[in-house]
């Protein structure tokens, strides 16, 4: 279906009220964009309570973050270079959204990256989830800081500060959000009940295999190659590394491709 514009405004006040209901952003924080086509993308206004916006909050921007259209009173996120960096180096992409869930959170504060693969659903839809290193908000010390991450991931936590998603629209980078804050509540969770049982290689291949087969878009730790030479690789550039083989890698098997992610980007 294809949305109008207003409609695409309200969607971003349904889903701002949604994460403020949920508790995924407190007072004025988070931010929502989506893009309508290469040089037009609606964004939400700095400053502003996500969980009481009407569509005249919303602000539009250009493919450099600048303002086409504002009403009275708003003006874009003051984070909309970070979201205009992921529509750069992510054409696929139709929507970001940032938020401050409190257990994700909580690990972007502790430094923990979402690393144990500990449920079906968090390694399918998410395989792991980085940290990107610490940057000054609003500033392009965060568009920098997740850049590397691009490539590879669709969701990043961001280091002492909350968490980024992106999707090709609204509804997949607002539901990765919400998996996100899901994989990290059950692994604080089940690190106070001595520990989560993590799945073994075997098991991660086999949601891995899951995912492929069920073609899911985006980027995923599953795609790093084993797609070589198959119609859906996406050129990750990783081939020819030891992650691309495809051969037993440790038994924490999202954490060593997360390792070899990092060190193919120099972290
Ligand atoms: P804005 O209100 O400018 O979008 O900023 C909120 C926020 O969470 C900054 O990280």
């Amino acid at each position: 279906m294809v949305q109008n514009e207003y409609e695409i405004k309200k969607q971003i006040c349904d889903i701002g009220k949604r994460i403020y209901d949920r508790n995924m952003v407190a007072a004025n924080d988070g931010n929502i964009s989506v893009k309508l086509n290469d040089n037009e993308f609606l964004c939400t206004p700095t400053g502003v309570s996500k969980g009481f916006m009407t569509p005249e909050f919303i602000c539009k921007v250009d493919r450099e973050g600048k303002v086409l259209q504002a009403n009275k009173g708003f003006r874009p996120s003051s984070e909309i270079k970070m979201h205009m960096r992921v529509y750069q180096k992510r054409p696929d992409v139709g929507s970001v959204v940032h938020a401050h869930p409190t257990f994700a959170t909580a690990f972007a504060i502790a430094g923990i990256p979402l690393t144990q693969p500990i449920m079906p659903e968090a390694v399918i839809a998410l395989g792991c989830v980085p940290i990107a290193p610490y940057g000054t908000p609003s500033t392009m010390e965060i568009p920098d800081a997740v850049e590397p991450y691009l490539e590879h991931f669709d969701q990043v936590l961001l280091e002492s500060h909350g968490a980024l998603t992106w999707g090709k629209d609204l509804m997949t980078a607002y539901y990765k959000m919400e998996s996100v804050e899901f994989y990290a509540e059950l692994l604080y969770k089940a690190r106070q009940l001595g520990g989560p049982k993590e799945f073994d290689e075997k098991t991660v291949q086999k949601l891995y295999e899951i995912r492929r087969q069920m073609g899911l878009p985006g980027r995923h730790p599953a795609d790093l190659c084993q797609n070589k030479g198959q119609a859906n690789c996406h050129n990750c550039g990783n081939c020819g590394s030891s992650a691309s083989t495809g051969s037993a890698p440790s038994s924490d098997l999202v954490s060593e491709i997360t390792k070899k992610v990092l060190e193919s980007l120099g972290k």
